[in-house]
């Protein structure tokens, strides 16, 4: 029997190459884009970074300039990216961020730049990035109580991330959120204060499902907090009026009976949200990566400090984002203690 599969896939890829759309072969859309600009942090979260002493990190002469950086944002926008968030590591270790985010807000086609930060530098930068042209950032926020952040975050920050949090708000940036990984055992009999913390604020807090993408390999299936669990034990305390997850968020949502704050779960392994993902990653030595469990990581760096063409990029970046995987909806295995190629700090949550 003659097997018409490949031939069908190869035209479509040139039907795309033709095109200048992010597509992959499921159909799926590239719309946003994460930068991860450093893999370094202060901080040491638990479910994310591997034990400091033995780390290696990515060599500062691999990551990618801003004028890179900025290049292959030009190239992206070009093909449909139109909305970016700057990750880490910790983003604000890279000196003179607000330089990137102004020469990233002004490329033709970006309508929105914004930021996942640990809080740390954010009471002395909100103003500048706001300043900059940055629109929201998000914190991450895992405690309230300054023993155990110190303990999940491996540092005593709470009191100066608090204030990184109010300096976000009072400098107008918006919107401000706050990320909290849910971890049974770890903060699941928070999850009430830190909702009634984000809405005496008026801001949003969404829980994430702890993934295994951590780097003590602490993950296990009964640290795992679902989004379903989280909703049900807030629903007992609050009136809850379901907003629903938008086509292409991570965040399903609900507001209060008051307008006050706003609830989101990210259920990236009890309800993954693989089928309208519409996010690509770079990393900060310039690997795209077109799904956060995808273990092949295209290394545009080299075509980069090859002198490529931006037509040589482009064909590169459309056939990587044509290759993205089904993702983790489609990974059983992920969730019966696979191995992460990298851990989140080196990836950009
Ligand atoms: N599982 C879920 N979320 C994680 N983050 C870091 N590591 C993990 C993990 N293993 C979060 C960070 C940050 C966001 C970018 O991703 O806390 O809020
Ligand atoms: Fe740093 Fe964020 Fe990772 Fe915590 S989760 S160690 S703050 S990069």
């Amino acid at each position: 029997m003659i097997c018409w599969k490949p031939f069908f896939r190869r035209s479509l890829l040139n039907d795309l190459l033709l095109q200048r759309v992010l597509k992959d072969a499921r159909g799926r859309v590239a719309k946003k884009l994460r930068i991860s600009v450093t893999d370094r942090c202060n901080f040491a979260c638990l479910f994310c970074m591997p034990d400091k002493r033995t780390v290696k990190w990515i060599p500062q002469n691999n990551f990618l300039n801003f004028d890179e950086i900025a290049r292959v944002v030009r190239v992206l926008a070009s093909l449909g990216i139109e909305k970016i968030r700057i990750t880490g590591g910790e983003p604000l270790l890279r000196l003179n961020l607000e330089s990137l985010v102004r020469t990233l807000t002004g490329i033709d086609g970006i309508r929105e730049v914004d930021m996942t930060t640990n809080g740390w530098h954010l009471a002395e930068k909100a103003e500048s990035l706001k300043r900059a042209g940055l629109k929201g950032v998000t914190v991450s926020l895992h405690s309230l109580r300054r023993d155990r952040f110190r303990q999940i975050s491996g540092i005593d920050a709470l009191p100066r991330v608090l204030k990184g949090i109010d300096a976000a708000r009072d400098s107008g940036l918006s919107p401000v959120k706050i990320n909290t990984v849910a971890m049974k055992g770890y903060n699941d009999d928070e999850v009430i204060e830190l909702v009634e913390f984000a809405r005496e604020r008026n801001i949003s807090i969404r829980f994430i499902e702890f993934m295994p993408l951590d780097g003590l390999g602490h993950w296990s299936p009964d640290k795992l907090l679902t989004g379903k669990e989280i909703a049900d034990l807030v629903g007992r305390h609050y009136i809850l009026h379901p907003l629903g997850r938008e086509k292409g968020d991570t965040a399903t949502l609900w507001g209060f009976e008051d307008g006050r704050g706003e609830l989101g779960v990210i259920t990236p392994m009890s309800e993954p949200f693989c089928d309208d993902c519409d996010r690509i990653r770079l990393t900060s030595d310039g690997k795209l990566l077109s799904c956060l469990f995808d273990s092949r990581y295209n290394d545009l760096k080299k075509l980069l400090r090859e002198s490529s063409t931006d037509e040589q990029l482009e064909k590169y970046i459309m056939e990587c984002v044509y290759r993205k995987p089904a993702g983790v909806a489609y990974m059983p295995w992920v969730r019966d203690g696979w191995t992460k190629p990298r851990a989140m700090y080196a990836i950009g949550g």
